[in-house]
């Protein structure tokens, strides 16, 4: 396996997150060969997306070259061919099982056996994946979280066939990408947090359906209270913080109430069968018009720009209280 992350980086499928990954990368430095193979994504819709990311992320003062600069270092094509410069080509394609394989196979007739692969999957086991490739062993999860560009999240994920000394070279390749990654050292369904997350999207969805709260509810509390301290810091040192005598205490009484079920959600089942895809088409848990669903949506760019730059602060902050500690 060659890391050599001088070279390039391909990305292929290049949606939501396909697109934000590419503006991460450009911002750090990282050239980049943009494949789609639906003709459209590559015409004008990714190019758009991943420049007005850019500009923005220059006029926040995340990036500091300009964005036409940092537009040179991408190249966009529909040909399996252009990935061969790459040292790591990334798949962002859709959820689904037969379109990744397909995909897997088109990438390593065109690179060398020495190129990592890895894919985006929010929850598909890398360890299923990576018995889909000729070379297993050169197959990692690398999962972002959207925005790419303004979160610090990179889960970096060793599959069972997956050398762990090279899941290390990508931890740290992603730090110099200005991520503060995760390396899951052993494959397990759904990563660190989607696994997390999902706990609490099953827990949410118990309160609402049974009518023990609204939608609204539910979702201001989880904003006012976990969204107040998370991004400071981590759920450990949150109960250390706070005296983890109350939280082994209330474990005991309420683990055995919290919802398992195992089945979706009815409610999340009916809005998606009725098409149903939240901002994108305008319904979801909520409704929105085209301007409302607009808004929605740059705020929360804006908001990602602003809680990145708190992140970064108090990043600092706290690795100053755990240095002035190993000084002692
Ligand atoms: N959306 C998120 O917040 C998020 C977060 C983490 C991980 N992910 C994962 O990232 C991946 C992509 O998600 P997304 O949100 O960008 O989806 P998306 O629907 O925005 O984009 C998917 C892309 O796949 C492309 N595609 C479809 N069929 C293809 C084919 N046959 N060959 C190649 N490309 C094809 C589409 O053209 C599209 O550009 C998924 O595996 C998803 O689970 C998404």
């Amino acid at each position: 396996m060659e890391l050599n992350n001088n070279s390039r980086v391909g990305i292929v499928g290049l949606g939501l997150m396909g697109s934000s990954i590419a503006t991460a990368l450009l911002i750090n430095g990282q050239k980049v060969v943009a494949l789609a193979p639906i003709i459209s994504d590559t015409n004008q819709t990714a190019p758009d997306r991943i420049m007005h990311s850019l500009e923005e992320s220059y006029r926040e003062g995340l990036s500091t070259i300009p964005a036409k600069d940092l537009f040179q270092n991408i190249t966009f094509t529909s040909d399996y061919a252009d990935l061969k410069p790459c040292w790591l080509v990334m798949e962002c394609v859709l959820e689904n099982l037969e379109i990744k394989q397909d995909v897997y196979r088109k990438i390593e007739s065109s690179v060398s056996n020495k190129v990592i692969i890895a894919s985006n999957t929010s929850a598909i086991p890398i360890s299923m994946l990576q018995n889909y490739l000729r070379v297993p062993q050169r197959f990692f999860g690398m999962h972002w979280a959207e925005p790419a560009y303004t979160s610090r999240f990179l889960e970096i994920i060793c599959g069972e066939k997956s050398p762990l000394e090279v899941g290390e070279q990508l931890y740290v390749i992603a730090k110099n990408w200005g991520k503060e990654p995760t390396l899951v050292r052993k494959d397990i369904r759904g990563f660190i947090t989607n696994r997390i997350m999902y706990a609490m999207y099953r827990e949410a969805f118990h309160l609402v359906e049974n009518g023990y709260a609204t939608i609204e509810d539910v979702d201001r509390a989880c904003k006012n209270d976990g969204g107040h301290w998370m991004t400071f810091c981590g759920l450990f040192r949150y109960m250390d913080l706070t005296g983890l005598q109350a939280y082994h205490s209330v474990m005991k009484g309420l683990f055995p109430e919290l919802s398992n079920q195992t089945t979706v959600p009815k409610l999340i089942d009916d809005v998606a069968k009725e098409g149903g895809n939240g901002i994108s088409n305008g319904k979801g848990f909520y409704d929105y018009s085209p301007e409302e669903a607009k808004e929605w949506e740059r705020t929360f760019e804006k908001f990602s720009f602003d809680i990145n730059r708190l992140s970064l602060e108090y990043a600092d902050k706290t690795t100053d209280i755990s240095s002035v500690k190993v000084k002692k």
